[in-house]
Parts: C-alpha cells; sequence; structure tokens
C-alpha cells in the first residue's frame, strides 16, 4: 500500500479501479472554481468532485436543492480548467435526472460537452436504474450515491446518519449492487455506519469512497471548505479540520483594511 501523492500522471476511472485492486487508497475533494482547482490538483489530489455542495458553500443556499445545470456547468468549466491530472466527477443536480432517463441523458451530455467534465455523479439506486443505464449506454462514466443523499432531504427530514435499521442497510447493500451491475465506475457512500460501509465495499468491486462512513472503504471524499475550516458552523463528527483558513483569512483582511485606512498601503515601493 502506497502512501502520500501517488506518481498516477493522469487519474482515469480504469486507474481509481486499479488502486482498489491493489489497496491504495482514493483521495477526493470538492472544488467549485479555477484558482482552487489548480492547487488541488498541484497538491496531488486523485479525484475532484464538483459536487451540487456548491449550492450550499458558493450560493449560501441551505439545500442543495437550488442550484441549476447551468450553475454546475459553469462551476464544472472552471474546474477543468484548472485540472492537469485529477479526474472531475460533477453532480447532476436536483431536477435534472430523477423522473426521466432521456433528460437525465441530456444533462450528463451538456455536463461533459460543455464543461470538459471526466464523469458524473448521481444520487440513488434502483429507482434511478434506468437514468444510470441510459448515461452509460453513450458512454459516459457514471458514479453513485447512497446513504444520506442530500437532494433527497425533504424526504429524509433531518442530516442524521442513515441505513442504522435493517431494512434500510438491507437496501443499500442491494442499490449498492445495482450499481455496481449497472456499470458505474465508483459509489459514494455518505454517512453511514461504519461496519456497513465495510461490507458494501467488500461486497463490489468497483471502488467505494466515504463520507461519515469509516476508514474500511476504498477512498474519502470532504467539502473542500469544510476541511479547510472557511466553513465555521458546519461541525460533524466526521470531519477533520486541515487549517483554519477562516482565521488565516479574517486576519489578512483586517490587516490590509488597517492599512488602508491608515495610509501605509501603498507605500513607495508599491506606486509608479
Ligand atoms: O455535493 C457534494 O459535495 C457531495 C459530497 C458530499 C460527496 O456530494
Amino acid at each position: 500500500m502506497s502512501v502520500g501523492k501517488s506518481q498516477i500522471k493522469k487519474i482515469t476511472t480504469h486507474q481509481l479501479r486499479e488502486m482498489k485492486g491493489r489497496s491504495e487508497k482514493i483521495a477526493m475533494l470538492t472544488a467549485y472554481d479555477y484558482s482552487m482547482a489548480k492547487i488541488l490538483d498541484g497538491a496531488g489530489i486523485d479525484v475532484l468532485l464538483v459536487g451540487d455542495s456548491a449550492s450550499n458553500v458558493m450560493a449560501g443556499h441551505e439545500t442543495t436543492l437550488p442550484i441549476t445545470l447551468d450553475q454546475m456547468i459553469y462551476h464544472a468549466a472552471s474546474v477543468v480548467k484548472g485540472v492537469d491530472r485529477a479526474l472531475v466527477v460533477v453532480d447532476i443536480p436536483f431536477g435534472s435526472y430523477q423522473g426521466n432517463s432521456e433528460e437525465a441523458l441530456r444533462s450528463a451530455i451538456r455536463i461533459m460537452k460543455e464543461a470538459g467534465a471526466h464523469a458524473v455523479k448521481v444520487e440513488g439506486g434502483e429507482e434511478i436504474k434506468e437514468s444510470i443505464e441510459r448515461i452509460l449506454i453513450a458512454g459516459v462514466p457514471v458514479m453513485g450515491h447512497l446513504g444520506l443523499t442530500p437532494q433527497s432531504i425533504f424526504k429524509f427530514g433531518t442530516y442524521t446518519v442513515r441505513a442504522k435499521e435493517e431494512a434500510e442497510a438491507a437496501k443499500l447493500l442491494h442499490d449498492a449492487k445495482v450499481i455496481e451491475e449497472c456499470g458505474c465506475f465508483a459509489l459514494v457512500l455518505e454517512k453511514i455506519p461504519a461496519e456497513l460501509a465495510k461490507q458494501v465495499a467488500e461486497s463490489i468491486s468497483i471502488p467505494v469512497i466515504g463520507i461519515g462512513a469509516g476508514p474500511d472503504v476504498d477512498g474519502q471524499v470532504l467539502v473542500m471548505q469544510d476541511m479547510l475550516g472557511i466553513t465555521q458552523e458546519f461541525k460533524p463528527r466526521f470531519l477533520r479540520s486541515y487549517a483554519d483558513l477562516n482565521s488565516t483569512i479574517t486576519d489578512a483582511v483586517e490587516r490590509y483594511i488597517q492599512d488602508v485606512k491608515s495610509v501605509d498601503f501603498p507605500n513607495e515601493s508599491e506606486k509608479y
């Protein structure tokens, strides 16, 4: 098992499956703009997810439901421009694939054509099988997403851990199999018991990427603003903070304001 920055030059869906085969963990983060995508890609991230969490962290909405396909394409196109190595996966937003496989295909094709993305992600199992299959037939790689699926938050009514009861756990195991059998290249599991996530990762051949799903899966994903300490109000148990950018940025901006007000900035060497 290798640790640290992978030597792979360009990450493909095939590479991810090989990483699972040799027990090399997959590191995935979200990104929504060119500048951050360039930094994360340069640091060696394997997969960048243009998540519909952009609805929360970029647009300030309470849920992921309001973001549109056009807005997702805008974010995705910016991310793709900043990336040399990572695989760029883009969420198909709420209302653009669930009820109608023809619309699902149209949405996936727009994301691939207009943003230059490498793959798409959808939330759900058996109930969206037809949409997943239609997208896959067109040659677009699909990542699944089960467990806590934020596009269904009004059905769940709460952001608590999913699949703790036997019936929901059994459905999740079934849906994971459906996703594998359809031909999806990977699966995200969000906020489910670690033991169940382990069982899923062991029972399917495609990589399983967890968020709040414990360590026994094939990789991890976090929302970039959360792990860098930009968002302050969101502190679930599964989140590890790797920086306190909120304080760093606040401090820098306060010093800038002070320098402008006191006419310390710009100084002699900073003018023409
Ligand atoms: O939209 C998103 O950021 C996601 C991750 C939480 C997996 O779907």
